[in-house]
């Protein structure tokens, strides 16, 4: 049996209700139905907290998720009251990983929703939304000689792909091609996680410094001069908070900052407004059109278009798209998402306001 002649026995409405207690997909998986898997979600397969206030996620990236460059982040949601909450986090993996895992960092932050959820709830097999890969920085193809990374707190995760990617192919051992510096800012050395792969580095090459504030203060050239004195000549990566950026910029004038990748992650959640329904914008075709607050699917039909799609009950995600901007609500669920740049199934999703929709 296909997906599509599901959709033939099982009218939309009724499905989820008819088959109460489990999912459609558990009952199409049961009559031997492949799915796909699914490319918004990620789930939870182990959880850490090894030091005060940071909860340690291993998760499961469904086959064919793009996994962000070194530096690059996950956009990672999570459903809070029926509000999805969306974040970014960079994995702090090297590219080299290829086990279909990925490990995050999230650090509790005073009223932050997503991260004191994931402290207080975050447990094996929990499912997470993935957004797009996301970030300002990602190392390059062309890997350049000399790197020096500059972080600061929850910036540590960026960093420890990128010194990790290059470690793992020799870049600054014996013999390799460049140099690699690290400079990591923590209040103590006993905020600073993944203290184990830290250790892995020097052995590699890479010449790493973390300097406790409260005992050393706040970045200075001579720290620079100290971990990298070639330091002219390198490419920079920063990721931290704003006060590390200034003592940088300080630390290297303002011309030589310029040069500076860094990395500034927002939350990006985009506002919600009132009442369901709004003018839909199908970027690839240029055709816009009202929903009073059907599917995407149904209004895009409506509207001449045929987006690409198979059970149109959720299962299959062969409608999977990208909402550019706008809000949704998911009709299986009532949630409503309104992080730009997310892959949304469009066969179960309805415009709350206006929406840009990628077909
Ligand atoms: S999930 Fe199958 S068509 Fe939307």
């Amino acid at each position: 049996m296909t997906a599509p002649s599901l959709s033939r026995l099982f009218s939309r409405g009724l499905t989820r209700t008819l088959l109460t207690p489990h999912a459609p997909e558990h009952y199409a998986r049961s009559l031997g139905v492949t799915l796909p898997d699914d490319p918004t979600g990620a789930t939870v397969v182990a959880v850490d907290r090894p030091v005060a206030d940071v909860t340690v996620l291993t998760l499961r990236l469904p086959d064919g998720v793009e996994r962000p460059a070194p530096g690059g982040a996950l956009g990672i949601g999570v459903v809070i009251d029926g509000v999805v909450h969306r974040r970014h986090y960079s994995p702090v993996d090297a590219a080299s990983r290829a086990d279909g895992l990925a490990t995050i960092a999230v650090r509790r932050h005073p009223g932050g929703a997503v991260s004191e959820f994931l402290w207080h709830s975050a447990s094996p097999g929990m499912r997470l939304l993935l957004g797009a890969p996301v970030g300002e920085i990602a190392l390059p193809d062309a890997r350049p000689a000399d790197v020096l990374l500059v972080s600061g707190g929850s910036g540590i995760t960026p960093m420890l792909a990128i010194a990790s990617t290059l470690a793992g192919e020799g870049h600054c051992g014996p013999g390799g091609p460049g140099r690699v510096a690290w400079l990591h800012y923590a209040r103590s050395g006993a905020d600073v996680p993944f203290a184990d792969r830290l250790r892995e580095l020097a052995p590699a090459g890479v010449a790493l410094r973390v300097i406790g504030t409260a005992e050393e203060g706040h970045l200075t050239r001579e720290h620079l001069e100290q971990v990298a004195p070639w330091h002219s000549g390198a490419q920079i990566y920063l990721c931290g908070p704003e006060g590390l950026a200034v003592g940088l910029e300080s630390a290297l004038g303002a011309e030589r900052y310029a040069d500076v990748h860094r990395e500034r992650f927002s939350a990006g959640t985009g506002t919600v407004p009132d009442g369901d329904g709004g003018t839909v914008t199908h970027l690839a075709s240029g055709v816009t059109a009202h929903n009073a607050g059907t599917t995407l699917l149904e209004g895009a039909e409506a509207a001449g278009l045929s987006p690409a799609h198979g059970c149109r009950m959720g299962i299959c995600h062969t409608c999977t798209a990208v909402r550019v901007s706008g809000a949704t609500r998911d009709l299986r669920t009532g949630e409503v998402d309104a992080e730009p740049g997310c892959r949304v199934q469009i066969c179960v999703s309805a415009p709350v306001g206006d929406v840009e929709i990628e077909l």
